[in-house]
């Protein structure tokens, strides 16, 4: 076994979408274009409705899976196919875009704090035209593991305590934990050495691996080679673990399609236009 150590810490970048929301780009900008098989993360979180009240009206996606997981407050999602709910504080949305579906996110609230993080996570060229599918689970049934000094929310993967997430995922075999640490707290986790993994600090700061660096508040650290991480902390502290297989291929985006070729992203956009997305 082998510690993975802190490769390379980045902040986020500040970042509006859909009608004006505000936000912070964490992966997926000039800095950090992907961290395969991840494409975006964005962190959304204020108490200003004039950050969030625009929303996201309707817009399409294919080719790769939206992972929407609330902190606080409410997002109202809607899709072309007729499917809609209410993703409220700790649940978590996992779509599968696969070959297509127009959906909207609306914040349902007019005013108080609105926070949360949107993952992008590539489909392999195989399954991106798959049927468009959802896992949604609300905040009670996403398994929830004790620690002497704090708390693991386990959404996807499995804990080396045993706990398994709600979200079950065979394209990149995700790892996907929300861990709060109080001070003096500890956390280890297996991750394979195959998966790429990192971590965002979204409270307080973390010391990872047996160099102990630190990881701050609003900082993304990219995990290097290894097959576990350790992480402590001496202050109240919030964090999301992520980790998956990376797909190892060409990736062209274009906005809200991701496909291999400029060819498929071509056809991504005469289908949405002919009206393809619609069902
Ligand atoms: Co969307």
């Amino acid at each position: 076994m082998s510690q993975r150590e802190v490769n390379r810490i980045l902040s986020g970048v500040p970042a509006a979408d859909g009608d004006g929301v505000q936000l912070t780009r964490i992966i997926g900008h000039h800095g950090l274009s992907e961290l395969d098989p991840f494409l975006l993360l964005d962190h959304f979180g204020s108490d200003k409705p004039q950050d969030y009240i625009g929303g996201f009206p309707p817009h399409p996606h294919r080719g790769f899976e939206t992972v929407t997981y609330m902190l606080a407050g409410k997002m109202r999602h809607e899709d072309s196919a007729g499917h809609s709910g209410v993703i409220e504080a700790g649940g978590v949305q996992w779509m599968t875009a696969g070959r297509g579906i127009i959906h909207s996110e609306m914040p349902e609230q007019e005013c108080g704090l609105l926070s949360g993080f949107q993952l992008w996570v590539n489909l392999p060229a195989k399954h991106k035209m798959i049927t468009p599918r959802y896992q949604e689970r609300s905040a009670n049934e996403i398994p929830v593991e004790s620690l002497e000094y704090g708390k693991v929310i386990v959404i996807a993967g499995k804990t080396d305590q045993g706990t398994k997430g709600v979200i079950e995922n065979h394209f990149v075999e995700p790892l996907y934990l929300d861990v709060h640490l109080r001070s003096g707290g500890q956390f280890s986790q297996t991750i394979p050495s195959t998966s790429n993994a990192f971590i965002y600090v979204y409270q307080g700061r973390v010391t990872v691996g047996e160099q102990k660096s630190i990881v701050k508040q609003n900082e993304l650290a990219i995990l290097g080679a290894g097959d576990r991480a350790l992480f402590s902390t001496d202050e109240e502290s919030r964090f999301i673990l992520i980790a998956g297989k990376p797909l190892n291929e060409p990736i062209v985006r274009a906005g809200p399609f991701v496909m291999n070729s400029e060819a498929e992203i071509v056809k991504a956009f005469t289908d949405y236009r002919s009206g393809k997305f619609a069902s």
